[in-house]
Order: structure tokens, then C-alpha cells, then sequence
């Protein structure tokens, strides 16, 4: 059973567990399907916050429940209340849980000299921060802490991926770029002197993990990232020729020179780089795709998406999260 079915992630997995085998029963309020999946595949409509709308999902019984939409102890709880009709479990966190050795994080990354430093790349042993309740990172801590405690109860595969990236992302960073280009900007500026490096996460990489998860119980915490790491400015690069633009990259040393100016998705102080040899180890995991053979799909997808629209009516979950990503007025205005 997958719960988010119809999201990024979910398309891609719910098409790889049916083909590998299983009789998968997608799960979203919408109760939608995706054109690609398998007639066998059968298609309910929840709400997970409803118990019993979940319970009655899972029915008599399941032997993996992959679960895309649990942010908090409450859904760690929730899982666990189906513990004895669930064989082992798939459930998806991210790389923010992540804490580096002097207690910097995603959440002080505001503060001055707050972004973390983190080892090159991040084993899954690297430190996490406290659970808690007062923001996403620490609700994902919450929940993988409540998971992991359940051992045997509930064998369950925690996934901490990266920057996801793939079609029908309702938050994708490459618009950033595709946006850009579609717009006719030929020139760009980038922080960081462009060499941020934020680990992207292929849905197609993801959705093969959870494949490989399905099919070995276990509880474990494992880094969900693609073979590569590209920079800033090899991200755009490789949108750019996907597009077929050339365009002109001014790099800035350090932070953005205005709010509004450099400062892409991926665009760190420092990077974040995930270790992906435990998903080798523990489940014979090789990547799919790499970042830029995943990319013409995404592309085309955003491009479509966007197709006479205002992008915050195409992406509102976005403008909701990162503000003006656009403002090429301050841009044009710099450097003064
Ligand atoms: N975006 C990133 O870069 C990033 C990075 C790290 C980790 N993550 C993690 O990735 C996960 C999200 O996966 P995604 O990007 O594939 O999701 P997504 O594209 O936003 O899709 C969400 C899916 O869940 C369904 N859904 C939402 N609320 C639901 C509910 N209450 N009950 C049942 N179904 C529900 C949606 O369909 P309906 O609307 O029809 O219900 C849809 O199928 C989250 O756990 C997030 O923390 C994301």
C-alpha cells in the first residue's frame, strides 16, 4: 500500500512495485491514477489524517506500507496502530533531520554564521536534530525517532532524501532556471560564486530505493540522493542544455548581494552531500539515473505546467516557500 500516490515520488514507485511484482493499492485523498501504472494497480481514495479512513485502506492487512506523507510523531503513531496488519514499512524523511557537530542545522541557517557545515558527504550516523514539534526538520526527527524505536514490531525503512526532483513536483527547484530561460534571460547571477552544492534526489532514484526496501524488511535509516552532486552553477548548465540556450553566468563570492539576487533553491554556504554507500551495502542499491539524464522529463513538465500562467498560480506551494524567486528588476540592477 502507498500512501501519496499520485505525488512525485508515488507516480514513479507505485509503477516500479507493480512491475516488480506486487499488488500495490495507491492511496491519496484524490484517489487519483497515473497513466503509467499497471491496470492491476488498484486505486483508493483517504484522507490519513482520518484513522479509520486509513485503517479501512489497509484493510485486513498488507505486507509494505510505503508512506510519502508522514511529517510528525502522530503519523509515526499512527503506523504503529496498524503494526499487526503491516509487515514492514517505507516511509519517507529528508536530509534536514540532519545536525552538524557544533549544533548548526537547517533551522539556524538564518542565524549569522548559523548554516551547518557538514562532513563531505553525510553518513546516516552523522548526529540529528532533537525531536520536537517546532519545525519540519524536527518533526521529521520526531518520527523517525518513534519508527526506529518500533525494531521488530514494525521493521521500517527510513529514507532521507535530497532535494527531490522530477515531474509533477509541486515545489520544483529547476523552475528557477526553466523559468529563466523560457523568459529569454541570457544572464544570470549566482551566489556563492556558484558552487553551492545541494544534493538533488531523482524520483526515479527514490522510487528504486523503495523498490529494494519493499523487498528487504529492515529497520534502518538510509541517504536518499543521486549518484552526483552537481554545483549551482553545473545545475543550470544542464537545464540550459536541455534547452538549448546558452546564458551567461555572473558569479558572486559569498551570500546573495540582494534578497531577491543569486540566490537559487540549491544555493548553500556550505554543502550538503549525502553518502549513499549504506544503500549499496544494506540493499544492493545502484542509482537509475543520473541528475542530468532525469532532467528533459522535468523540464518539459514545468515547461507544460507553466504554459500561460502566472507562476504562482502554476506553483503556489513554491511562492509560498521562497518568496519572489523572479525579481529581475533587482537583478538587472545589479551590480549598480
Ligand atoms: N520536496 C523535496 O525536495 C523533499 C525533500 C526531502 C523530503 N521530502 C519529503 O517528500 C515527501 C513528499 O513526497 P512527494 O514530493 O512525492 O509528495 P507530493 O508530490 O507533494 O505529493 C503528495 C502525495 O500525497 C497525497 N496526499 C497528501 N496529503 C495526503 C493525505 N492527508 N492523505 C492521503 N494522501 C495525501 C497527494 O495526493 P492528494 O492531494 O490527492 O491527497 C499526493 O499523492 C514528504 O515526506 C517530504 O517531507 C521532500
Amino acid at each position: 500500500m502507498v500512501i501519496g500516490a499520485t505525488g512525485q515520488i508515488g507516480r514513479v514507485a507505485v509503477g516500479a512495485l507493480a512491475r516488480d511484482g506486487w499488488e500495490v493499492t495507491a492511496v491519496s485523498r484524490g484517489g487519483g491514477r497515473d497513466g503509467n501504472w499497471p491496470d492491476e494497480v488498484r486505486v483508493t481514495a483517504a484522507d490519513r489524517a482520518d484513522d479509520r479512513a486509513l485503517s479501512a485502506a489497509v484493510g485486513d492487512g498488507c505486507d509494505v506500507l510505503v508512506d510519502m506523507v508522514a511529517y510528525g510523531p502522530e503519523h509515526a503513531r499512527q503506523l504503529t496502530g496498524l503494526a499487526g496488519r503491516v509487515g514492514s514499512a517505507v516511509v519517507i524523511s529528508s536530509v534536514s533531520v540532519y545536525e552538524d557537530d557544533k549544533g548548526r542545522n537547517f533551522d539556524t541557517q538564518a542565524e549569522p554564521d548559523g548554516f551547518p557545515e557538514y562532513p563531505v558527504p553525510i553518513p546516516e550516523d552523522q548526529r540529528t536534530v532533537r525531536p520536537g514539534e517546532s519545525s519540519y526538520s524536527t518533526r521529521k526527527a520526531g518520527l523517525e525517532r518513534e519508527l526506529l524505536a518500533l525494531g521488530d514490531r514494525l521493521p521500517t525503512t527510513l529514507l532521507r532524501a535530497g532535494a527531490i526532483h522530477g515531474p509533477y513536483g509541486r515545489s520544483p527547484r529547476e523552475l528557477y532556471f526553466v523559468k529563466r530561460n523560457l523568459d529569454g534571460r541570457r544572464r544570470r547571477v549566482l551566489a556563492h560564486g556558484g558552487g553551492s552544492r545541494f544534493h538533488p534526489a531523482s524520483v526515479h532514484n527514490i522510487a528504486e530505493l523503495i523498490r529494494l526496501a519493499a523487498a528487504r524488511p529492515g529497520t534502518r535509516v538510509l541517504n536518499a540522493v543521486d549518484p552526483e552532486a552537481p554545483t549551482v552553477t553545473e545545475i543550470a548548465g544542464a537545464i540550459d542544455a536541455v534547452m538549448g540556450v546558452e546564458v551567461e553566468n555572473v558569479l558572486v563570492d559569498g551570500p546573495p548581494p540582494a534578497p531577491t539576487v543569486g540566490d537559487t533553491p540549491w544555493s548553500t554556504p556550505a554543502p550538503v552531500v549525502c553518502d549513499m554507500s549504506a544503500a549499496e551495502r544494506e540493499l544492493g542499491y545502484r542509482p537509475v539515473v543520473t541528475y542530468a539524464e532525469s532532467l528533459p522529463e522535468t523540464v518539459a513538465w514545468i515547461g507544460a505546467r507553466l504554459a500561460g500562467r502566472d507562476w504562482r498560480e502554476a506553483y503556489p506551494k513554491m511562492f509560498e516557500t521562497y518568496g519572489d524567486l523572479f525579481d529581475y528588476a533587482a537583478e538587472d540592477a545589479w551590480p549598480g
